[in-house]
């Protein structure tokens, strides 16, 4: 979508009015490694998209707010409150969320106009959600002189979609999408949030992110109950050690979680949690040393520990990986995000990359009866103004 198409769409919603709109973008992002660790206090290492949410938002003399969208035909408008509430299966609870959490600092807002254009798929776990949040955010910051900074911005948008939205979500995804760097991977320590930009330098190789196309299911319900399964861990392992988290604990460790605990499933899912933090550990120091090879076995590792211990894959990702792992060039391939449907995420050879997307499709298509989609990202920057 061209900028000068989307203002144009912006005039035939809102008509062309007294101002023109300012346009905001907000990238999605794609997690290298480190899955459903961000709320256990672990290490991500997540980057941002070149493809995202782009917002063009303008003041208005009404008391409303307007909300556009060409994405799906669902146009909305309310009256200005404060504080707003949620409204039943509405998209429009993302932003407004956000708007909430601004209300909430005292800034002092006025009607707006809003139209909303993602070309990060929804629901696939690309982050389209906090993509729209943080393009909110950082427009709302800019227009009403909040004066903002983007960690505060983060965690309000993470605030907006516990809350408001009521996905327990962790603070990965709006961190990534705040604080993405062009050509760069974010290493995250999600305790403390120190974070380091590492070069993601693929010498010969591309990104490639593959789309299950899977209906979203149970995803939300599942998750919480991950989260349920690793704060019992946290409770039992009271008795060796006090803990505030199950990051709190080295690969070493994982032998002590039987001990402990009786449930099976319950250590199964906090050894994925301690070894996946063994595992970025290890992935951002092979990146470093430009060992794309070993990074690739770490991202299949994950994968696996996804799969058998933490049990948020399914046949659909599960295809893709086992499938993609025969092709030529691949050199790690994993599911990316939440799970269960949503993407993977490979590392393949530049030259290999149209044999793989071809002969995985038909591969995909022919075990499970759906047709996958290819994106070949670039690493963008963060949420920002255009
Ligand atoms: C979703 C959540 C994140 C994170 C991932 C799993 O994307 O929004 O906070 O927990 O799942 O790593």
């Amino acid at each position: 979508m061209e900028i000068r198409n989307l203002t144009e769409k912006f005039y035939d919603k809102f008509g062309k009015g007294q101002e023109k709109p300012a346009l905001f973008f907000s990238p999605g992002r794609v997690n290298l490694i480190g899955e459903h660790t961000d709320y256990n206090g672990g290490y991500v290492f997540p980057c941002a998209l070149n493809y995202g949410t782009y917002l063009l938002i303008r003041k208005i003399k009404e008391n409303k707010i307007r909300f556009s969208t060409l994405n799906f035909n669902e146009d909305d408008e309310t009256e200005l409150k404060n504080p707003f509430t949620r409204q039943e299966n509405k998209w429009i609870n993302y932003p407004l969320g956000v708007i909430n959490e601004f209300l909430k600092k005292d800034t002092k807002l006025s009607g707006l106009e809003m139209l909303y254009y993602g070309d990060v798929p929804n629901g696939a776990g690309l982050s389209s959600s906090a993509s729209i949040e943080m393009v909110t955010a950082v427009a709302i910051n800019d227009l009403f002189g909040a004066g903002l900074n983007i960690l505060e911005m983060v965690k309000m948008s993470q605030r907006a979609e516990n809350q408001f939205v009521g996905m327990n979500c962790g603070i990965m995804d709006q961190f990534a999408v705040g604080h993405g760097k062009k050509d760069h991977a974010i290493f995250l320590n999600c305790d403390t949030l120190e974070f380091e930009n590492v070069p993601l330098i693929l010498n010969g190789y591309s990104l490639i992110i593959t789309n299950t196309n899977k209906r979203r299911g149970l995803t939300d319900s599942k998750y919480n109950e991950r989260r349920g399964e690793c704060e019992k861990a946290v409770e039992l392992l009271q008795k060796y050690k006090p803990l505030r988290n199950l990051s709190q604990l080295s690969v070493e460790e994982i032998p002590v979680l039987e001990k402990f605990i009786k449930d099976p499933v319950v250590v199964r899912r906090a050894k994925h949690v301690i070894s996946e933090n063994g595992r970025v550990l290890e992935a951002v120091k092979v990146l470093k040393k430009n060992d794309i090879v070993r990074f690739g076995e770490l991202m299949n590792l994950s994968h696996y520990s996804l799969k058998d211990d933490y049990e948020v894959t399914g046949k659909e990702l599960d295809t893709l990986v086992y499938e993609g792992r025969k092709l030529r060039g691949v050199i790690g391939t994993r599911m990316t995000g939440a799970g269960f449907g949503g993407c993977t995420v490979s590392i393949v050879k530049k030259d290999d990359t149209a044999a793989f997307i071809d002969q995985l499709s038909k591969a995909y298509t022919k075990i499970t009866g759906l047709v996958p989609d290819f994106y070949m990202p670039e690493v963008g920057n963060g949420a920002r103004r255009l």
